[in-house]
């Protein structure tokens, strides 16, 4: 049956193929990396498929964005959204929460996210990035994507679970890193899988932030967990050691993939961009030219807030939102029923012409106060997601860019090694094939 009927109206399921029983297309969604381009080229803007067990429909533009993320938003769920890799490797966290579980959840962790916490962070980012600078100075070449992967864990764990640095936290990134790895694969738990492999380490960590939830609950400190561990809702309750377990996890691993992948875009742009390099010295030689870094300071760059915006746009960290349908609606023209999953592209809405001048081009300029080509349409720029579920980390995330970029560019210079495979691989967030080779040195 392809028509269904919705408040006496009849409609067509979107176009588009179903594929294989089970795997449907999911192996194609997996390795082909224009899988989706493809098929909103062949058949528009919202298209059907089955993915990861389940007949799924991928949107894009802002339009859909709205829908999903703002006008249609109780129709959807999180926690029947995301594969079950998702589910099983990251617990049932803020992530994977709705409705009233994660409205009192959000509201308990946001304090750790915003206002006065932000404060107490700038000066421990900053020690942390000003070691490894000068660690990459004495290097002299590296493999970017990885030591800035190493230095966002170290500042995630140290402010968002009070770790030290050392063996340990290089362990901890370790399984990050294979538990990372599970959430775009076959859920096949044989021995030696990826899978099997990510669950091993989403077990050890889970194990570690017991005993570090533990200790925070007998002596309460002030990075994120301790807040947590303190924090009571409505009627005074507090996280039990379950909840305050996955919801560290999940704040160490939304808080260093995503930063990594935007730091090393922004850092590869920079290298490729000398003008634009050049702009940003200028500022912040104005602004801050030395010493420690103030939030002030920071708001008033507003040229590095525009090359960040680029760069989230065009190198988004996340390419898309997973939900699960849970009321069956009408989008486009289109019937999506109760029990499909859907997708919404975030990667996509940034290239929309209708919104961005050349969207194929790097051009910070498009967000300056003149032509500011967001404003254009809501939801057109959602690097970050939008609506009330919008990142928790936003600006958190943003404060560790800035903090990096100034105390990069103040000293630091950088070329890209040649012969190296500089192209983006978009899950589970953008990394680069080759881990960006560049030669690291020291200007003044
Ligand atoms: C460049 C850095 C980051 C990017 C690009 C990013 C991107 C995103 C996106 C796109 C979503 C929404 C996904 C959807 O709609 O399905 C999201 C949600 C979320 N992010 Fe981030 N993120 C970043 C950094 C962080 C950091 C540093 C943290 C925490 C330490 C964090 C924690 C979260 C959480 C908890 C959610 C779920 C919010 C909720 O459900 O209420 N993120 N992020």
């Amino acid at each position: 049956m392809t028509q269904r009927t919705l408040d006496g109206q009849s409609y067509p399921l979107p176009p588009g193929n179903l594929g294989l029983p089970i795997l449907g297309e999911t192996l194609s969604f997996l390795q082909d990396r224009n899988f989706a381009n493809k098929r909103h080229k062949k058949y528009g803007s919202v298209f059907k498929t089955h993915l990861f067990g389940r007949p799924t429909v991928i949107l894009m533009g802002p339009e859909a964005n709205r829908f999903i993320l703002s006008t249609h938003f109780d129709h959807f769920s999180w926690r029947e959204g995301w594969p079950k890799m998702f589910r099983e490797l990251l617990g049932r966290s803020l992530f994977l929460q709705d409705g009233e579980e994660h409205r009192r959840n959000r509201k308990l962790l946001m304090p750790a996210f915003h206002g006065p916490a932000l404060n107490q962070y700038i000066t421990t980012m900053e020690e942390i990035i000003d070691r490894y600078l000068n660690n990459w100075e004495k290097q002299g070449s590296i493999a970017w994507f990885f030591e800035l992967k190493k230095m966002t864990f170290e500042i995630a764990s140290i402010l968002l679970i009070g770790s030290e640095p050392g063996e340990l936290t290089d362990m901890l990134s370790q399984w990050f890193t294979e538990l990372t790895s599970g959430l775009f694969t076959l859920p096949i738990a044989l021995p030696g899988t990826t899978y099997s492999k990510a669950l091993k380490a989403r077990d050890r960590l889970l194990n570690h932030i017991e005993k570090v939830v533990q200790e925070r609950q007998k002596h309460p400190t002030s990075d994120a967990l301790g807040l947590l561990v303190q924090t009571r809702d409505e009627e005074g309750n507090s996280l039990s050691l379950e909840e305050l377990k996955v919801q560290a996890l999940l704040m160490l691993f939304a808080g260093h993939e995503t930063t990594t992948s935007m730091l090393a875009s922004f850092n590869m742009v920079l290298a490729q961009n000398r003008q634009i390099r050049a702009r940003l010295n200028t500022e912040i030689e104005n602004i801050s030219p030395k010493g420690s870094i103030t939030l002030e300071q920071l708001r008033q760059m507003t040229y590095l807030d525009q090359v960040l915006k680029e760069v989230e746009r065009f190198y988004p960290p996340v390419a898309g939102g997973f939900r699960g349908v849970v009321k069956p609606c009408v989008f486009g023209g289109y019937y999506i029923p109760e029990g499909w999953q859907l997708l919404y592209r975030i990667d996509a809405t940034h290239l929309d012409q209708r919104v961005y001048t050349n969207p194929e081009q790097f051009d910070p300029d498009r967000f300056s106060p003149e032509r500011a080509e967001n404003k254009k349409m809501e939801y057109s720029l959602v690097g970050f997601g939008g609506g009330s579920r919008i990142c928790l980390g936003y600006t958190f995330a943003q404060m560790e860019m800035k903090i990096f970029a100034v105390h990069l560019l103040r000293h630091y210079d950088w070329e890209l090694l040649p012969d190296q495979d500089l192209s983006f691989h978009p899950i589970s967030t953008i990394n680069s094939g080759s881990g960006l080779l560049v030669k690291f040195y020291r200007y003044n």
